[in-house]
């Protein structure tokens, strides 16, 4: 079926028309056309010109628009078709069909020339790329000074509304592509949608795709001669017209970011693109082809027969899946430099050394001799300024990975809402406070926000004090629970460390259960049990002086102390005994709360209890600084003294938005299961490893919480201290990010984002492997 509008003139009338309007003869060919009407006409003396015939529905605004384009681009040397005057001296001709229906018909130039369409992927070479480039660069600094009122319009097409678009019609497509349409549409979101305000506008051919592009031969390509089509100007971002013809010449080739990097370059040194529109290059390329894919589902949905839809799109998922497996970072960065440009526009990295040395307090420490300068993340990557990409190892804080799209975009959104204090009513408050209590067992019923682990734990501590009337404090050996003065307090790792004054008086250690270097080895109930034995002793010496435990606190898993994991009952023996002393128990789920541990979304949950007191921080924002205390209604009663529990930043409309975020990406992309997938994977592939070098004493680890010991010596367990160092740094030339832990800063410090794949896991084992060979 015709689509509506679409003129039905037979070629005699057409020939008949031509002759009155334009005087031109000639034999006439229908050429493929879908809403219109488009002839070839060739002359007796071979001229050849095409007439084309607009849908009925077709705007006089916009034919006039096309037209006004051409012959401007024409008028300056650019090798494009333009529309012949009538006999009347009007590039337009009203016509009128059989049954009464209005249409505008043009006579254009014929550009000679094969179709890029024609030619095949394996024979397109540099110079045709460049020669695109060119072309393009040159068309749209000649569209520069070019405007129409046609131009302005809504247009299905126009980039700029892709994204809509693609919202909207996605629906037509099956599961798992849509879930392919998803991840670069938040992408484009949080990465490219933040930019459009700065970036450069004008008129644009808006098509430049390979049935447009015009070529100097079929076989061997090396030169675009010539572009056709103007049907779908439009007045919109510059850089969409880059962006379009690229895409479509990176559809089957086997490395499309080789043809974009000649494209771009040529481009680049006809009309220089600004910093912001090498940003925004990946993303529109990539919705570009989102926008081919929905349209083509839309398509098939309403025409459920018609498999050439299906077929003629492969090369645009092709191109999708290629563009995912990407770094967008990496590629904006070798766009630069295949410009000619420095990847990076900011401070040389000896400058941030020396301000930070000079200004910035000399107690901040650096990773790495010689210190890396990181500008991106994404997923479980870290990228330096140059668009190396360093598999991030250690970092628990970006938990459901690096600039996550969809907590970016949460955060974006309230951002430009609303942020203010909790002395107002807000949905978010309560709605995060919901979802975040319903992870939690029944008891653990009171949500208080505060901004850093530090800040929970300072308040935890203080919700123990009014509740048990006692600031008697038990800490784990080893342990730390931040950088406020309380919390320093609490932190044998600190108190007992360089520059600590040891443990002040109300704060008492207790053993650390470490069944690889304590004093009751190994996993099992006995170990837990003699180790939770000494909280007896502490109790009874407060019970001499007349004391009692205000509180017990204790990271679910060990971090610092050396990614420990607790033997089991551990604390479902401690915790009774400290209750029966008058004590509350305080998990602090700062490092490894929301789902890290793989089985559980507490690590609590591993050890089979539920405290009365949880603190949460690091990866609660995936980066964004907040953090939150969660304790029983009879803990948070005995609080209300008369002073008012005020924090300024904590609870804010923002943090909550990007806190549901953060919970809704773990539930939705199933992230706790692939920690615990992933997790024993990665264990897996560490305990092969210790086969093969003795100086790993100990592999460990609940889901993403993993520990490998280094040891000179399996029997003495003497920890390898230098070899971990050096380790650390030889990973970093294979472009991963290591630290260690531990007393002895032996263990190799394993809580990468908990989106970190087998492949991830791979690239690790692979680097240590080559570090332990070179190193041993
Ligand atoms: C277990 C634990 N608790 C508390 C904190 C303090 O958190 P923040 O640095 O957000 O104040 C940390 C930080 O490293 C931690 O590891």
């Amino acid at each position: 079926m015709a689509p509506t509008g679409a003129p039905t003139f037979m070629a005699g009338a057409i020939q008949s028309l031509i002759k009155t309007h334009y005087g031109l003869t000639g034999e006439l060919s229908a050429l493929a056309s879908y809403a219109d009407q488009n002839w070839m006409l060739k002359g007796a003396d071979g001229t050849r010109h095409i007439v084309k015939i607009a849908n009925s529905g077709d705007s006089k605004h916009e034919v006039a628009m096309q037209n006004a384009a051409m012959a401007h681009l024409a008028g300056k040397g650019i090798a494009v078709p333009h529309a012949l005057r009538n006999t009347a001296g009007y590039d337009i001709t009203d016509v009128m069909d059989g049954d009464g229906n209005s249409h505008f018909m043009r006579v254009l130039t014929y550009l000679s020339g094969q179709f890029y369409a024609d030619t095949k992927a394996e024979s397109h070479s540099a110079a045709l790329w460049q020669s695109m480039g060119g072309f393009l660069a040159q068309m749209d600094n000649a569209l520069e000074d070019f405007d129409h009122p046609g131009a302005s319009r809504f247009f299905d097409w126009d980039l700029a509304h892709g994204y809509g678009i693609c919202q909207r019609k996605k629906t037509a497509l099956k599961a798992d592509e849509a879930k392919v349409v998803d991840h670069f549409l938040d992408y484009y979101h949080s990465h490219v949608m933040p930019l459009l305000g700065g970036l450069r506008k004008s008129v644009i051919h808006n098509d430049a795709n390979d049935y447009n592009l015009l070529v100097d031969s079929v076989d061997a390509p090396s030169a675009i001669t010539g572009l056709i089509d103007f049907g779908d100007m439009v007045h919109t971002h510059t850089i969409n017209e880059l962006a379009i013809g690229a895409a479509y010449a990176m559809l089957d080739q086997p490395d499309p970011i080789k043809t974009l990097k000649a494209i771009v370059a040529a481009y680049h040194a006809e009309r220089p693109l600004a910093d912001d529109e090498f940003e925004v290059l990946y993303g529109l390329i990539a919705l570009r082809m989102c926008t081919t894919v929905c349209n083509a589902a839309v398509a098939y949905a309403a025409n459920p027969g018609n498999d050439y839809l299906l077929v003629s799109v492969r090369p645009a998922w092709g191109l999708l899946a290629k563009l995912k497996k990407l770094s967008p970072f990496a590629v904006r960065c070798q766009l630069r430099v295949a410009c000619g440009l420095v990847s990076d526009t900011g401070n040389a990295k000896e400058d941030i050394i020396a301000y930070r040395k000079a200004h910035l307090g000399k107690t901040l420490s650096l990773s790495f001799k010689e210190p890396l300068k990181i500008v991106r993340g994404l997923g479980a990557y870290l990228y330096d300024e140059e668009g190396n990409d360093y598999l991030d190892m250690v970092n628990n804080v970006c938990h459901v990975g690096h600039c996550h799209p969809r907590v970016v975009a949460a955060g974006q959104r309230q951002m430009a809402q609303l942020n203010t204090n909790t002395r107002f009513l807000h949905d978010n408050l309560v709605d995060y406070a919901e979802k975040l209590l319903a992870t939690m067992p029944e008891k653990l019923s009171v949500c208080m926000f505060v901004n850093s682990g530090s800040e929970a734990n300072e308040l935890a501590f203080r919700l123990a004090r009014n509740f048990t009337g006692s600031r008697e404090l038990l800490t784990v050996d080893g342990a730390y629970h931040g950088n406020t003065s309380a919390c320093i307090d609490a932190s044998p790792y600190k108190f007992d460390g360089p520059g600590g004054e040891g443990a002040p008086a109300h704060v008492h250690k207790v053993k650390l259960p470490d069944p690889y270097r304590g004093e009751f080895p190994g996993m099992g109930e006995e170990a837990g049990k003699a180790y939770a034995d000494d909280i007896d002793r502490v109790v009874a010496a407060l019970a001499k002086k007349g004391k009692k435990p205000g509180a017990y606190i204790c990271e679910s898993l060990q971090g610092v102390a050396g990614q420990i994991i607790m033997p089991e009952g551990y604390l479902k023996a401690v915790y009774p005994k400290v209750r029966t002393a008058g004590g509350v128990c305080i998990a602090d789920e700062v490092q490894v709360g929301f789902g890290r541990a793989g089985t559980h979304m507490w690590a609590f949950e591993t050890q089979g209890v539920v405290p009365d007191i949880v603190t949460l921080g690091k990866p609660i924002g995936n980066g964004h600084p907040m953090a939150a205390v969660i304790t029983t209604q009879e803990i948070a009663d005995a609080f209300v003294t008369g002073m008012e529990y005020f924090n300024t930043f904590g609870g804010n409309p923002v943090s909550c938005a990007i806190g549901m975020a953060v919970l809704d990406v773990i539930k939705d992309e199933g992230l706790r299961e692939n920690a615990l997938e992933t997790g024993k994977y990665l264990q897996n592939q560490l305990r092969a490893l210790q086969a093969d070098f003795d100086v790993i004493g100990d592999v460990r680890g609940l889901g993403l919480f993993i520990g490998a010991e280094l040891v000179t010596n399996r029997e003495t367990k003497a920890p390898a201290t230098e070899l971990a160092a050096a380790l650390g740094e030889f990973v970093k030339g294979e472009r991963v990010i290591l630290s260690t832990e531990g007393a002895f800063h032996n263990v190799l410090k394993i809580k990468p984002p908990i989106v970190f794949t087998r492949t991830d896991a791979d690239r690790f084992i692979a680097a240590v492997s080559k570090g332990l060979k070179a190193l041993t």
